[in-house]
């Protein structure tokens, strides 16, 4: 009897079916006399899961066998080289170090920037409007490369001229100041009256000096010697 009654018991404790709901238990899981149920995976997190083990693959595959996505190595290295353009971009041309440049190229290239942005206020032809006329040689701030490059990067707030710092790069400025210089010898109708002062470049002699100096340290340079 006794060999019996233990199967009939290891039955009641140990089955597969809880007694209160009756629904399937994780059999040989109990702690403390406490069970789990065997609930099955919801359909969504399976799903998800197997979406996992594709990607796994693909990724797999397109970063170390294929090569067609970029190792997190090759993505540093492509933004570290995008980061070091964009600064030595700036630090090539700026207010120091712009010049007036004449080949057809940049000229066009000042000329579209200056359809497209600056002519709303300067005028089609650069014979000012809100702003002042560029074709004559009366400057408010100046009339240097550097004056002008400088407006163009600080803007006059106060008088409606706005700061290009963060729109343009140091090269479309550059590009679109040789075009407003360029307008000097043009006499377009409908002229602005002259504002600022008559605007003389400083002699041949100190300008070119300036232009063969690279770093600005040596401004000092040239102001002693010119002194
Ligand atoms: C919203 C109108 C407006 C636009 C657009 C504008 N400007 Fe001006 N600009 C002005 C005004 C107004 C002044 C006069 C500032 C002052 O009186 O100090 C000025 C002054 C200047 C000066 C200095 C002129 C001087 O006599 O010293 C330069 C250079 C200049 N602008 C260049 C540009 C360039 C380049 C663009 C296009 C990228 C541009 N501006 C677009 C309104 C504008």
């Amino acid at each position: 009897m006794d060999t019996n009654n233990e199967p009939i018991q290891n039955q009641d404790q140990n089955s597969d079916i809880d007694g209160f709901s009756n629904e399937r238990l994780i059999s040989d899981h109990e702690y403390d006399g406490i069970q789990e149920l065997d609930n099955d995976m919801p359909p969504w997190w399976k799903y998800l899961f197997y979406i996992t083990i594709i990607l796994a693959i693909v990724y797999f595959l397109g970063v170390h066998v294929f090569g067609f996505i970029d190792h997190q190595n090759e993505k540093y290295e492509k933004e570290m080289a995008n980061a070091k353009l964009s600064v030595s971009e700036l630090d090539i041309i700026n207010a120091k170090t712009a010049v007036v440049l004449k080949d057809e190229g940049s000229l066009a290239d000042g000329k579209e920037t200056f359809d497209k942005i600056c002519s709303v206020c300067h005028g089609k032809f650069g014979e000012g409007l809100i702003g002042p006329n560029f074709t004559d040689e009366y400057w408010i701030h100046g009339g240097s490369m550097e004056d002008l490059f400088t407006v163009v990067i600080e803007g006059v707030p106060a008088k409606g001229m706005i700061s290009y710092k963060t729109q343009l790069s140091g090269e479309k400025i550059q590009n679109a100041l040789s075009y407003i210089l360029n307008l000097q010898e043009t006499d377009p109708p409908n002229q602005k009256a002259a504002e600022g002062e008559l605007w003389i470049a400083p002699e041949e002699e100190i300008s070119s000096e300036a232009d063969s100096l690279e770093n600005v340290g040596d401004e000092e340079a040239v102001e002693s010697t010119t002194e």
